[in-house]
């Protein structure tokens, strides 16, 4: 009996360690999943909310996510963003156009051998349909991305060709919304080009962090091409200054 018992436990204890030793780890800057309750998982409900105004007269289906400078918490946005709207059971995707620096399939724990250059540079693979380079996040239902793919020589030239803009047209009537991460506004043009061609554009501005000059700099290259900007999402907030609550808890996550 005891025997047997012992028997059952290893069993168990070794079915526990084998879907340890499988669970993959996400990304700690993922605050959305990993802490629902969290003030900075409610902030990115209060900016889906907003965006949703913000859409009131024309859909929104298309969102680019920007900001002046490098490091300001683009990614992170655009990642607890779609997670957000994923979890209202939008069908989102989120695509990865910082093609020189990609980080969203870092964050999420996904390969990157298959992406967006290799589409549109028509490198993809004969018997496999476009649709099939969107991968899926085991872990959040409804929620799909599009990795970079290689890095090309040539990003502005990729982001402003016309094979872009029609994919996204062909990407809008598979997905009720895309969420699309880009570079840093105020030095590159990629972010400008692809802001062009998408419903609005959210400039990220980090809170005792962005300069003011390249604010100023990146809210001009976006109104430069027309651009819809949807609003200003505030990161990294310091716990002290007693304002803005919202994103409070953000302040301490680091990616690992
Ligand atoms: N709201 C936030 N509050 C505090 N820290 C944040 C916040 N958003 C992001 N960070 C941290 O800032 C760093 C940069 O974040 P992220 O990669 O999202 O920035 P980025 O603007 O996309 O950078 P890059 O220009 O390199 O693409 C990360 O270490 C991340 O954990
Ligand atoms: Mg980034």
């Amino acid at each position: 009996m005891n025997l047997l018992h012992k028997q059952e436990d290893t069993v168990k204890a070794n079915k526990t360690h084998r879907i340890r030793s499988v669970r993959r780890e996400l990304s700690q800057n993922l605050i959305v999943y990993h802490e629902p309750k969290s003030h900075a998982a409610e902030a990115f409900r209060a900016l889906r909310t907003n965006i949703g105004f913000a859409g009131i007269d024309n859909e929104l289906k298309t969102i680019a996510v920007t900001s002046p400078e490098p490091s300001d918490g683009k990614s992170t946005t655009a990642c607890n963003l779609a997670i957000s709207l994923a979890q209202i059971d939008k069908k989102v995707l989120l695509i990865e156009c910082d093609l020189r620096k990609p980080k969203i399939h870092h964050n999420f724990r996904i390969g990157n051998d298959v992406g967006l250059t290799h589409i549109l540079a028509d490198m993809i693979l004969e018997d496999q349909s476009v649709i099939s380079y969107v991968k899926e996040v085991p872990e959040i239902e409804n929620l799909f991305i599009l990795t970079a793919g290689f890095t090309p020589p040539n990003p502005v030239e990729i982001l402003s060709s016309q094979k872009f803009k029609n994919f996204l047209d062909l990407l809008k009537k598979a997905f009720d919304i895309i969420v699309i991460d880009t570079p840093p506004v105020a030095q590159l043009a990629d972010a400008a080009v692809v802001s062009k061609v998408t419903d609005g554009v959210l400039l990220v501005i980090a809170s005792g962090k962005t300069n003011v000059q390249a604010a100023i700099r990146a809210k001009q290259a976006l109104l430069n091409i027309n651009a819809n900007i949807l609003g200003v999402v505030l990161t990294k907030i310091d716990k002290r200054s007693g304002r803005y609550y919202n994103y409070y808890n953000y302040t301490s996550y680091e990616d690992s």
